[in-house]
């Protein structure tokens, strides 16, 4: 009856990849879950109704070995991590609707409907398989894995040869379709570089068929195969289908019907097809290759794009437990605050090339931008409103409106390109160009003239306003200090609203309160005893 209503409604539908649940929270982790969570935000801010899933996959071979070496089951272990990861999402102030576990059943319900179908459909096989199997990456290698002196990388850990029977997905049929859809959907993955070393590989190989199977004998903690429960589904089979089973599973109606599962349930929110699949870009093979397969035959529409972000190293190399090169996000979280490194990493990497994180970097950015930058402009503009007239905002002036409005509509514009770390360029030029209407202006010396007061008025507005409008450009990014702004300027409402970054919020009349410094300086050597 309300089909039209149901038609309007569909969510802006963000995702990450699932990370897996047996390893600690590291910095390439929360990257992921920052940015995302960013476009969440200001899709939210600009009126979209979101809906932001990340999760666990928690499936496969390492994860059954590390909760039989804790004398675990392998769920019990499992609830203690996914606890663990939760949490450290919920620290970095990440915005998510739901976090899919892959051992929610749930999760593995759908699954199973997905491979009921495919296999009535008569998309999967079985044969044979040998080969070289790296337990540590939960895959079969290939000659090309090898190095040149014949040994796999030491990064696969062990090796053996291995001979099986496994059920196969019909990858092949399919490539030159997917060539043709990436070259007639030019946004489908992001940046451009990915895509074309995408379509160089599509091109240049055959590709083989995808092996989505493993004998519940050697591997147990996965999801039984429907049509033969002598097997589990393959890691990655299961894992890429959260994507779609967590809105299945809500009811999602497009995919209710398509994968013919939570027959009754079709009211639940319309999220499919996903709007931005967010993932690193070692995993662009399954997402750009194999998901789109998958959902092809599962009679499903492919998701809108995919971003792929780069990797991070540190201090110029690979981040490794073993060697202790490793950023330790909450460390870092719990020393200088959750929004100082949700600014660090959006700034200093944009979405596509490779980052290096130091520590002298990151303490660079924050006091030249955060403490001095916008720290500093909310501290002196609220500081010489509450000195020069007790804190009562003056008749609205507009001189700073014209910079206010190009940086809401640079960063806004650059948000929507995916380009976050240039957003937060252009909200720097308002920062730097209202510290530097400061010095200009010169307030201070305003104010010990009784001339020059009108003229003081419009210089006290026009720093308490774009103070104003900083915050709500922020929000995004940097959502704590946002309301810490909107608190300090004594405004009730929260900043999360992209309207309210039109000039002339404030009111004249209105009453601010005290600063109270953002970003306190860290790098002041102790005072001398
Ligand atoms: N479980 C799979 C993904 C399945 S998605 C259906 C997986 N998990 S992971 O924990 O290894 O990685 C999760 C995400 O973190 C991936 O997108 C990966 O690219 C990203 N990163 C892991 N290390 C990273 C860096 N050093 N830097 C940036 N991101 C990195 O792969």
């Amino acid at each position: 009856m309300d089909q039209t209503v149901r038609c309007m409604s569909k969510r802006f539908y963000l995702t990450t990849a699932i990370d897996y649940v047996n390893g600690q929270p590291h910095l390439g982790h929360a990257y992921e879950k920052i940015i995302t969570d960013v476009m969440a935000r200001a899709q939210r801010s600009a009126g979209a109704e979101v809906f932001f899933l990340t999760g666990a996959d928690e499936h496969g071979q390492k994860v059954q070995q590390a909760a039989h070496a804790e004398g675990k089951a392998a769920q019990e272990y499992c609830d203690g991590l996914a606890a663990t990861w939760q949490a450290f999402v919920a620290r970095l102030d990440v915005t998510n609707d739901d976090y899919v576990r892959t051992t929610q059943p749930r999760h593995k319900e759908v699954v199973q409907a997905i491979l009921s179908k495919l296999y009535v459909e008569g998309q999967f096989y079985k044969a044979p398989y040998r080969g070289f199997y790296s337990t540590k990456e939960e895959t079969f290698l290939t000659e090309k894995d090898r190095r040149p002196d014949g040994n796999f990388d030491p990064s696969y850990g062990d090796v053996v040869e291995l001979v099986e029977e496994n059920y196969y997905f019909k990858l092949k049929d399919h490539q030159q379709w997917l060539i043709d859809y990436i070259e007639s959907h030019p946004d489908f993955i992001f940046p451009e570089n990915r895509k074309n070393e995408v379509l160089g590989f599509l091109k240049n190989n055959t590709l083989e068929d995808l092996c989505i199977s493993r004998p519940s004998s050697r591997l147990s903690w996965g999801i039984p195969l429907p049509f033969d429960p002598t097997y589990v589904t393959y890691v990655w089979f299961d894992a890429l289908s959260n994507y779609v089973t967590l809105p299945a599973a809500l009811g999602d109606p497009l995919l209710c019907k398509a994968l013919g599962c939570g027959a009754g349930k079709l009211a639940g929110p319309e999220l499919w097809p996903a709007d931005k699949q967010v993932i690193g870009k070692d995993i662009v093979k399954f997402h750009a290759v194999y998901w789109p397969i998958m959902l092809k035959a599962m009679g499903v529409p492919l998701p809108k794009q995919l971003v792929v972000h780069g990797w991070w190293q540190k201090d110029g190399q690979k981040m490794s437990k073993s060697t202790g090169n490793v950023v330790d996000p909450m460390a870092v979280v719990n020393e200088w605050g959750v929004d100082a490194f949700r600014y660090y990493v959006v700034r200093e990497l944009a979405i596509g090339p490779d980052g290096n994180w130091t520590d002298a970097g990151f303490s660079a950015r924050y006091h030249a931008e955060l403490a001095n930058g916008l720290g500093n402009l909310l501290n002196r503009s609220l500081s010489m409103l509450n000195r020069y007239r007790k804190g009562v905002v003056p008749q609205p002036s507009s001189e700073l409106a014209k910079d206010a409005e190009k940086a809401a509509a640079e960063s806004w514009a650059a948000i929507e390109k995916n380009e976050l770390q240039d957003a937060l360029v252009s909200i720097w030029g308002l920062v730097n160009r209202a510290n530097q209407y400061v010095d200009q202006t010169a307030p201070f010396k305003m104010a010990k003239d009784p001339a020059q007061s009108a003229r003081l008025d419009e210089v006290l507005y026009n720093l308490a306003e774009s103070c104003r409008i900083l915050a709500v450009l922020l929000w995004p990014f940097i959502p704590g200090t946002s309301a810490r702004i909107y608190a300090q300027l004594n405004l009730k409402t929260t900043p999360d609203k992209r309207t309210e970054a039109q000039w002339g919020g404030l009111v004249a009349g209105h009453v601010i309160g005290s600063p109270e410094a953002l970003f306190p300086r860290r790098d002041q050597p102790a005072a001398a005893k």
